[in-house]
């Protein structure tokens, strides 16, 4: 097999391409660079710098390479910015995803892993979120999830392609310091932002209905979020063709906000100042856990690492980025 990892310059593509790359998988890697660092890539993968909306260049990248399976995680991922510009996030994300499926037919791939999310659950109020509750995303970035697991699943059947629609939950940490998340979007940097600059962390609101009244969330370490895609491209590449595994991928144990920001000061050493709550946010779910039973069951899988060493890797990609950060 030759996958093409779409999307393999960004944060979570880097460790994909690293676990896939160890493991003796061929691997090439396409990225706009939008958002993705070539450094990331690790020696002798090869770099088309081009965009899914590229046909041409999709074709070309195919059949230089004798592409034989997709792993597609290039996309958009910031909720606010998907509210703010919609069109963007249909363009990148779903008729970015269409020009490609049309490419991997036209080529005969067999296999193809999708980078879906959580966010197409929306809200939901369950204990543990199953893969069978209905999606009824909040925002035009889950939407495009959602529609883009529509699109990867109709392709699949109607031309014997194996699938996989991969639900990550809230993805943290980093394998070593110079792959961490550059981007300040989830909470675990947002935090360290707040305490580097000297500023209290926020908590949006503490009165939902949890045990100490802050969000809860299902924290997953990228290192396992990449060991779990070499799972599921090997399983793909096996089943030659036909059938689709739609799949979440988290913990199953819940964090809350609390919780987080006591082993972030914990970690950073910088227990002051304190958390400051704040009012609520628009469309923030009190609890999204995921229940892992599936992947257990289909993969034998299941995540290695807890989220004292997301924040504890994590925070060392923050500081080799912030060396100012490690200041008392
Ligand atoms: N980070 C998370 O917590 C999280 C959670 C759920 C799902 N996801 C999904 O995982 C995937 C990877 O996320 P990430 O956190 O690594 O984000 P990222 O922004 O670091 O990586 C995305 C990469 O795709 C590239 N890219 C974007 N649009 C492209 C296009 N049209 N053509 C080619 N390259 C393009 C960017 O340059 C970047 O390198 C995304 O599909 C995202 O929606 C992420």
């Amino acid at each position: 097999m030759t996958w093409l990892i779409t999307g393999g310059a960004g944060y979570i593509g880097a460790h994909v391409v690293r676990v896939m790359a160890e493991a003796g998988e061929r691997v090439v890697v396409l990225d706009d660079l939008s958002a993705g660092v070539p450094a990331r890539l690790p020696e002798g993968v090869p770099l088309v710098a081009g965009s899914t909306l590229d046909r041409a260049l999709l074709d070309r990248a195919i059949a230089e390479h004798g592409v034989t399976g997709v792993v597609h995680l290039a996309a958009r991922k910031q909720v606010g910015e998907s509210v703010e510009q919609p069109l963007r996030y249909y363009r990148e994300n779903v008729h970015g995803l269409t020009v490609l499926l049309e490419a991997v037919v036209a080529a005969g791939i067999g296999s193809f892993v999708f980078s879906s999310s959580a966010a197409v659950y929306g809200t939901p109020d369950v204990d543990l979120v199953t893969e069978d509750l209905p999606c009824a995303p909040i925002n035009p970035y889950g939407e495009t999830k959602l529609a883009g697991e529509w699109l990867v699943r109709a392709t699949g059947a109607a031309h014997g392609i194996s699938t996989a629609c991969l639900r990550y939950f809230n993805v943290a940490g980093a394998a070593c310091p110079e792959l961490a998340d550059t981007g300040v979007y989830n909470i675990v940097p947002m935090m360290f932002e707040r305490i580097t600059d000297g500023l209290p962390p926020r908590i949006f609101g503490d009165d939902y209905p949890t045990p100490d009244g802050t969000c809860v969330r299902d924290y997953i370490h990228v290192a396992d979020l990449a060991e779990a895609h070499l799972a599921v491209a090997r399983r793909l590449a096996a089943r030659d063709g036909a059938g689709d595994l739609t799949v979440n991928i988290g913990t199953g144990h819940g964090v809350s906000v609390r919780e987080m920001a006591d082993l972030i000061a914990e970690v950073t050493g910088r227990a002051e100042p304190a958390p400051e709550v704040e009012p609520r946010r628009a469309g923030d779910p009190a609890r999204v856990v995921g229940s892992v039973e599936l992947i257990a069951k289909e993969l034998d899988w299941s995540a290695r690492y807890g989220v004292r060493e997301m924040v504890e890797s994590a925070w060392n990609g923050w500081c080799l980025r912030h060396p100012e950060a490690r200041r008392g």
